[in-house]
C-alpha cells in the first residue's frame, strides 16, 4: 500500500483535508497526519484521526508519541509526503529549513518527494517574500500545486490564494505516487526521480502588460475615454506573478485594484503610458492589453472650456497617439521576445486580427469579439482567438482569470522553446 504523509497547516481550507483523506482512502493509499498547531484551530485531530483510521501526530517532543512512531519513522515510511494547506508561516519555515515543530522536523527528515498546496490571503501570496520562498521550495525540489485563483473564505476578497481543490490534488498525489519515489532512503538528498522538479515557469523573466483605458484631456475637468474595465490586463499581471515572473504593469485609470506582487505604474494618457513603457523595459514579454485612446486633442484647454450663452460648441481637433504596441514591437534595440497586442473587434474578429499582427509587427494577437451583448466589456468573461504567425486558436469561452492563466503558461513555453533553439 502506497503511504501518504499529510501535513496539515492552519488554514480554514484545512477542513478540506477531511475530504482529501477520504478519497486517498477510497483509492486505497494509506495517509497518516501530522497537524501544526494552528491547523487544530480548524480541524480537531479527532475527526482527523477518525477519517484516516490512524494516530495523528501533534507533537515534536511527545514521548508517548515518539515511542510509538518517532517522527523520524514518520519521515521514512511515506511514499509522498503533501502539505495542505500551506500557509505563508509554514511555507517560509520550509524554505528556511526550520525544524522545530514536528510538521518541519518531519520535512526536513523525509526523503519522500514533497507537494506542496499553498492557501492564504492573496496579499500574503503576492507578497515578494512569500513568492522568494516559493522558488527557493522550487529549486529544493519541492513541487508546488495551486494555489487557485477565486472567492475568499473572507467576505468581498478574491484574488489567487485559495487552495487547489481536492480533486486536483488527489489526481496529482496518485501522479507523484505512480511517478516513484525521487529520494531513495541512503541516497541523501540527491534526486534519482527521472521528472525534473516543477519550477515556476516564468521565474527569472520580466513581464511588461499595459492594462486599462487612457484618459485624454479636452480641458482640465474633461476626458476622452472608453469603457476599458482593465480587468483583462489586471489577470494578465497577476497570473504572470503568479507563474513567477517579475511583472511590471502599466495602468491607466481604473477601478479594479492592483495585482498583488506586481510593481504598477499609474498614468493617465497614452504619452505618459509610453513613457512608462519605455522606461521599464528591458522585458522578455510584452502584452499591450490597454485600450489606448488613438486619439488625444491637440491642444487640451487649461483651465475649463466655458459654455457662453448664444455660441457655438467647440471645435476639437484631433492628434493622432503614439501607438504602444507598434512602438515596442518595431524597437530594432531592447525589443521583448515576445510582444503581444489584443484586437477588440466587432466583426470578422480573425481577418481583422491576422491583419493588424502583420501590420503593428506584433508575434501573437489576442482577438476578442466586443460585439454588443458579448459583454466583455467590463465582463468577467473572454472568448478569444490566439493568432499567431503561424495558427489561429480558438479558445473556449473562459474567465478572464483563465485566459490569463493560459496566455501566461503559452508564453513561458514560448520562451523556453526560444531558448532551446538558440
Ligand atoms: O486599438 P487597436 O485595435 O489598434 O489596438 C490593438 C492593440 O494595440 C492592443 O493591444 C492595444 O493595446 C495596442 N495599442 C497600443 N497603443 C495604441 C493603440 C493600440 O498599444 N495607441
Amino acid at each position: 500500500m502506497k503511504r501518504v504523509l499529510l501535513i496539515i497547516g492552519g488554514g480554514i481550507a484545512a477542513y478540506k483535508c477531511l475530504d482529501l483523506i477520504r478519497r486517498l482512502r477510497e483509492r486505497g493509499i494509506g495517509v497518516r497526519c501530522v497537524m501544526t498547531k494552528a491547523a487544530q484551530a480548524f480541524v480537531t485531530p479527532l475527526a482527523v484521526g477518525a477519517i484516516s483510521n490512524e494516530r495523528v501526530a501533534t507533537e515534536l517532543l511527545d514521548l508517548e508519541g515518539e515511542r510509538e512512531i518517532g517522527h523520524i519513522r514518520l519521515a521514512r515510511e511515506a511514499d509522498l509526503v503533501v502539505v495542505a494547506p500551506a500557509t505563508a508561516d509554514l511555507l517560509a519555515r520550509m524554505a528556511q529549513g526550520h525544524a522545530d515543530d514536528l510538521a518541519t522536523a518531519v520535512l526536513l527528515a523525509t526523503r519522500a518527494p514533497c507537494l506542496v498546496a499553498p492557501a492564504m490571503n492573496p496579499a500574503m501570496w503576492g507578497h515578494p517574500a512569500t513568492q522568494r520562498n516559493v522558488r527557493q521550495l522550487t529549486r529544493d525540489g519541492v513541487e508546488l500545486i495551486g494555489p487557485n485563483a477565486g472567492e475568499m473564505a473572507e467576505a468581498g476578497e478574491a484574488g489567487v490564494g485559495r487552495m487547489a481543490e481536492v480533486a486536483e490534488l488527489v489526481e496529482r498525489i496518485e501522479a507523484m505516487l505512480a511517478r516513484g519515489r525521487g529520494r531513495e532512503p541512503g541516497l541523501g538528498f540527491i534526486t534519482v526521480a527521472s521528472a525534473p522538479p516543477e519550477r515556476l515557469p516564468l521565474a527569472g523573466r520580466h513581464v511588461l502588460v499595459t492594462s486599462g483605458p487612457t484618459h485624454e484631456p479636452i480641458d482640465s475637468v474633461r476626458y476622452i475615454a472608453n469603457r476599458s474595465s482593465g480587468k483583462q490586463g489586471h489577470a494578465i499581471a497577476e497570473a504572470a506573478a503568479r507563474l513567477g515572473a517579475r511583472v511590471t504593469l502599466v495602468s491607466g485609470p481604473v477601478q479594479v485594484a492592483d495585482p498583488e506582487g506586481v510593481a504598477v505604474q499609474h498614468v493617465e494618457t497614452a504619452d505618459e503610458m509610453l513613457a512608462a513603457v519605455e522606461a521599464a523595459l528591458p522585458a522578455d514579454v510584452a502584452v499591450c492589453a490597454a485600450a489606448v485612446a488613438d486619439w488625444r486633442v491637440a491642444a487640451a484647454g487649461r483651465g475649463k472650456i466655458k459654455k457662453a450663452a448664444g455660441a457655438a460648441p467647440p471645435t476639437l481637433a484631433l492628434v493622432e497617439n503614439p501607438d504602444i504596441l507598434r512602438a515596442l514591437a518595431g524597437r530594432k534595440r531592447g525589443r521583448p521576445a515576445l510582444v503581444v497586442g489584443f484586437a477588440a473587434e466587432t466583426e470578422t474578429v480573425v481577418p481583422h486580427a491576422q491583419a493588424k499582427r502583420t501590420a503593428k509587427g506584433a508575434d501573437w494577437i489576442v482577438a476578442n469579439d466586443v460585439s454588443e451583448g458579448r459583454g466583455v466589456f467590463g465582463g468577467d468573461r473572454n472568448r478569444v482567438h490566439l493568432v499567431t504567425a503561424t495558427e489561429v486558436e480558438a479558445w473556449p469561452d473562459l474567465t478572464k482569470a483563465e485566459v490569463a492563466e493560459r496566455l501566461m503558461r503559452r508564453a513561458a513555453r514560448w520562451l523556453e522553446d526560444a531558448r532551446a533553439h538558440a
